[in-house]
Order: C-alpha cells, then structure tokens, then sequence
C-alpha cells in the first residue's frame, strides 16, 4: 500500500468509526485550516490527517465563577463535526456540565485523569478563580476553588483559560463584584493560553485544540496570551462597516437613518478598533454574523477589564478602562515588547514579542458632516 493509500485508508476508517458525513468533516477541517493559516491547497488535508491518526489528550475542564456561556458557545457551534474533535476526539474525560457522573464519582474522575496522565493532560478553566476570603465563594467538591485549580493544573501539560471570565476576571472581576474574580494567571502565573471572549467564538476554542494535533504545540500567542492566529486583527481591521468609518459616516442612534443603512457604530460606543478577535471573519453561529454585522457595537468583550471599561454605549468613550484606572489599550501597546510562543511541553512560555500594532489614537474622520 502507498503512502497515499494508507493515508486514504486511515481516514475513512476514521470517519466510519466516528460516523462523521466526509463532505461535513473536510469543510470543518478547511475552516480550522484557515485559522492556523495553513495552505489553502493542502491545509484542509493535513488537518484531517492529524485530527485522523494523532493520538489526543485527556482534557479535564473545570468551571469556576461562570455562567457556562463558554460551554454553551462550544456545545451549540454549527458545525458537529467540530464539536465532535472537542467533546469525543479530545477525549474529554472530566467536565462538570457535560459529564454524565456527579459528587464524589466526579471528583473520582478527574483524579484519575491526573494519576494516569500526569503530564500529559490539558486543564481547560472556564470561569474566574476567587481567590477572596480564602475562596469560599466558589467550591468544587467542598474545597476552594484555588486549591483544586492549583492542584489540577500542578501536572497538566498545558492550561487553557477559556472566556473572559478566566482570562481576566470577566463579569465576577468587576468593579463592586463580592467575590472579586480574578484571571487563571493571577493564580497560576504566565504560561496559561487566553482564548477570550465572553464567550469565545466555538472555532476559536476548537482552533486551539487543532493547532495541538496539527503541530504538536500550542500556538503563539499575543502579549495578552491569546492565539495570535485569532487574535492577531482588531474588530475594526476587517469590520463589515469598516468604509462607513473611512468616509466619516456614522450612526448616532439605533433607529435614525444611519443605523438603517448600515453606518458604523463608533458614536455608539463600538470598541472594534481596540478589541482584538476574528468576529468578522470567522462570525457566529456558523459562519451567519456577529454583533456589529447585526447592528450592535462591540462592547469589547475579548479585552480586559472590558465590562467596566467607559460606557457600553458611550460614543468615543476611554474604551477599555482598567479598575486602576490604566487604560488597557496602553497596556496592549506596551505589550508590544512582549511576546509569544507556547509550546505543549513545559506550558506556554512566557511572551517576548507581540505583532499586535498598537490601537488607533487619533480620531475617527469628522462624523458631523457625513452622518445623516
Ligand atoms: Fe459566561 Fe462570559 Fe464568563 Fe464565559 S466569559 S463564563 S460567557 S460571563
Ligand atoms: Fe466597525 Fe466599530 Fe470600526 Fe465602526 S468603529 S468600523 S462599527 S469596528
Ligand atoms: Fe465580543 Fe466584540 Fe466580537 S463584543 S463577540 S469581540 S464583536
């Protein structure tokens, strides 16, 4: 049998045996493919080879402060066949929402996930630690939140944090939040991967997993720690309204003529030239839209500090106001001498470099004349 052939053979016993449709996985394995920025002529195959023959790694995925969005944002993503690689290929063996065991039968399994993969598992965390009077207000098994997630991760291979809440704090980290939550790295320290959002798009959770089978390491990352392949554009760099910003046309309400035609959202509070994330081209809900596509400013949602950065709908409002009162979007230029580059083994490293550019500082074109 020839080298292709064995490839061919591995592959449809692959999806015979997961009862995937081909058509559906190839297109799945195309979309991925366009995130990790691989060839357009054989970057589809090489993901449904990896994802066909890689052996993949437990996961143990631990819920601290959160509402579950991220986990709704991955288990009603629109392509099953994605969700498949996540939830059977991934070999998710301990996951609090979606595992069928529960009280000590769960605690059973997450342990012996750890005894029999030490070193090899990824800890994904959704939701914030609180580390706040000694983490009692979030616990898992009748222990803090802190202790198990510092348990949990002391033999993981990797850490993934996934959400805003468990990046940054998220929601639980606001201003006046009692239970003051905190992001994975506060904890942990550098090293954990960032796929932010609240929640993230599916695909840019699935993507990172990918990127692991495909090349054997996790991606590089941004000075945030979020996948430069991602994260590498702000909203506003590839936005649908982008031209209504250019020629200085804006909306300066949702139901004025502006807004129906389909002006940009800048007077309205829009975050997109200081918010990095592929919304506009991987978009939500398979492929149909995102919230500046169906009329909604982006409210930032995958930088920190972002629910209570200025106003949601402030127009030109300090976008992204840290609770110190440090502008983040300084931070992420300043984060431009940092840098990137995680590999599997050992955790991510720390940051050097950054290819984010710095946010735009000037104003946008004049809205008075333009805007209707
Ligand atoms: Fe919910 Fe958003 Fe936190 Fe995810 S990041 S758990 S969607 S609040
Ligand atoms: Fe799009 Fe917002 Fe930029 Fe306007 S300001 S072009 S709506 S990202
Ligand atoms: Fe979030 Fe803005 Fe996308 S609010 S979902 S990053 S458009």
């Amino acid at each position: 049998m020839s080298g292709e052939e064995k490839i061919e053979s591995a592959l449809r016993e692959f999806l015979e045996r997961k009862r995937i449709n081909r058509r559906d996985f190839l297109k799945g394995c195309g979309i991925l493919a366009m995130v990790l920025g691989l060839s357009q002529v054989d970057g589809a195959a090489k993901v449904a080879l990896a994802l066909a023959t890689k052996p993949r790694p437990p996961v143990i995925w631990l819920s601290l402060q959160d509402c579950t969005g991220c986990t709704e944002s991955l288990t009603r993503s629109q392509s099953p066949q994605l969700l498949n690689l996540i939830l059977s290929d991934l070999s998710l063996d301990y996951h609090e929402t979606l595992q069928a065991a529960a009280g000590a039968g769960a605690e059973e399994s997450r342990l012996a996930t750890m005894r029999d993969y030490a070193g090899k598992y990824v800890l994904v965390v959704e939701g914030s630690p609180t580390p706040q009077d000694g983490g009692v207000y979030c616990a898992l098994g009748g222990r803090s939140n802190i202790d198990v997630l510092k348990e949990t991760a002391a033999s993981a291979a990797a850490v993934v944090a996934v959400g805003n809440c468990a990046c940054f704090g998220g929601i639980p980290g606001a201003r006046q939040s009692p239970s003051g939550g905190v992001g994975v790295r506060d904890i942990l320290g550098s090293g954990v991967v960032h796929i932010a959002g609240c929640p993230p798009i599916a695909e840019a959770i699935t993507a990172t997993f990918a990127h692991l089978l495909v090349f054997d390491r996790l991606p590089e990352l941004d000075g945030l720690g979020r996948p430069l392949e991602t994260y590498r554009n702000t909203i506003h760099d590839r936005c649908v309204r982008r031209t209504f910003y250019d020629s200085g046309q804006y909306a300066k309400n949702f139901d004025d003529q502006g807004a129906k035609q389909g002006y940009c959202l800048y007077l309205l509070g829009c975050k997109g030239p200081t918010t990095y994330n592929a919304c506009p081209t991987l978009r939500w809900n398979g492929g149909v839209s995102y919230p500046i596509q169906s009329g909604h400013p982006c409210l930032g949602c995958s930088e920190p500090h972002f629910w209570d950065g200025g106003g949601f709908y402030a127009g030109q409002s300090a976008p992204l106001a840290s609770p110190s009162g440090v502008i983040t979007a300084v931070a992420i230029a300043a984060g431009a001498a940092l840098g990137a580059g995680a590999i599997l083994t050992g955790r991510a490293k720390n940051h050097t470099t950054s290819s984010h550019a710095a946010p735009p500082t000037s104003d946008p074109p004049n809205p008075e004349e333009k805007t209707p």
